[in-house]
């Protein structure tokens, strides 16, 4: 089989979700069993809870997440593909809280070896697998799976139009794609950068709510619902912005890793910057159910 990831064209997305070692630092995985060990935390005995600060890399957290399950309506056994899955927090939490069957896939190799190491620590690794591969090239059987879910990823992703066609083949017939996205608004200014996917326009791809509709349509998608859910996103990044600048009192034996961990120093900037853009309607986000119908 040919490598599901082009690691040349990769690089840069790598570059910006491993920046830290990108620039010489200890991996990911390594850096964050420490933190857990400073925090007073065995790191191969965690709870949802305790990860929660690394394995939500998207506007809302679990809230967003518990929120598109209701939209779509999972079931128990449903087989999910989380594509872009990071550090696969929607994976274990549609595992644990719903009883899905779930595979994460992402490009970034650090994303998936954390992914599984917090499976494994939190006793979901039955439920939960992860592959590393790029979602415009996946290499999984066609018809396997009943549920694409995807939260923040596609704003990272050039060829959208490859990554719909892969999502239509790998789903079976009747399959949905339940999507938490972040599109660009109606405000044209360049983005104020950097934010939590991009620290420069070479890994940000943001397209309009119109455009991403019609290529959901032009790969064989029918709309079930699609709502904007802009309001409660600024609102929760405002909350996380203040609680950021102020220092929040940390957890008894020390604070427990939160994104930084992930992103390095400049990740409150991000965070500021996506409030901004946010609020100046650069960006919206929008989160919707989709059905495979016949292209
Ligand atoms: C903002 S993060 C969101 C992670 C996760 N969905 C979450 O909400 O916690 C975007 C993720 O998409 C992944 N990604 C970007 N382009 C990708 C591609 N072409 N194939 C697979 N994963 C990709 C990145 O590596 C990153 O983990």
């Amino acid at each position: 089989m040919t490598d599901p990831v082009d690691r040349f064209a990769a690089r840069p997305l790598v570059a910006h979700y491993d920046a830290p070692r990108a620039v010489g630092g200890p991996g990911l995985t390594a850096r964050l069993r420490e933190a857990f060990r400073a925090a007073g935390r065995d790191p191969d005995r965690l709870t949802l809870d305790e990860i929660a600060g690394i394995d939500q890399l998207h506007l809302g957290g679990r809230r967003a997440s518990r929120s598109l399950v209701a939209l779509g309506e999972l079931a128990p056994g449903a087989r999910v593909l989380d594509v872009g899955c990071g550090t696969g927090g929607a994976s274990r939490l549609l595992a644990a809280e719903v009883g899905c069957d779930v595979t994460g896939l992402d490009l970034t190799p650090a994303f998936v070896e954390a992914a599984a190491w917090l499976s494994q620590a939190t006793g979901l690794e039955a439920r939960t697998r992860f592959l590393c591969a790029d979602a415009a090239r996946v290499p999984l059987p066609d018809a396997g799976v009943e549920t694409i879910w995807c939260q923040h990823a596609l704003m990272n992703m050039p060829d959208a139009a490859a990554v719909l066609a892969e999502w239509h083949r790998l789903l079976v017939p009747g399959g949905r794609v339940l999507l938490h996205e972040v599109v660009a608004g109606d405000n044209a200014e360049p983005l104020t950068l950097p934010v939590p996917w991009a620290r420069d326009a070479a890994t940000s791809h943001l397209r309009s709510r119109e455009a991403l509709e019609r290529l959901l349509a032009e790969a064989g998608f029918v709309p079930v619902v699609v709502q904007d859910v802009t309001a409660a996103a600024l609102a929760w990044r405002q909350t996380r912005t203040e609680r950021e600048s102020g220092g929040a009192a940390p957890a008894p034996g020390g604070p427990l890793p939160g994104p930084e961990r992930i992103f390095g120093d400049d990740f409150p900037l991000m965070g500021r910057n996506l409030r901004d853009n946010l609020a100046a309607g650069k960006v919206r986000i929008l989160e919707g159910v989709w059905r495979r119908g016949n292209r």
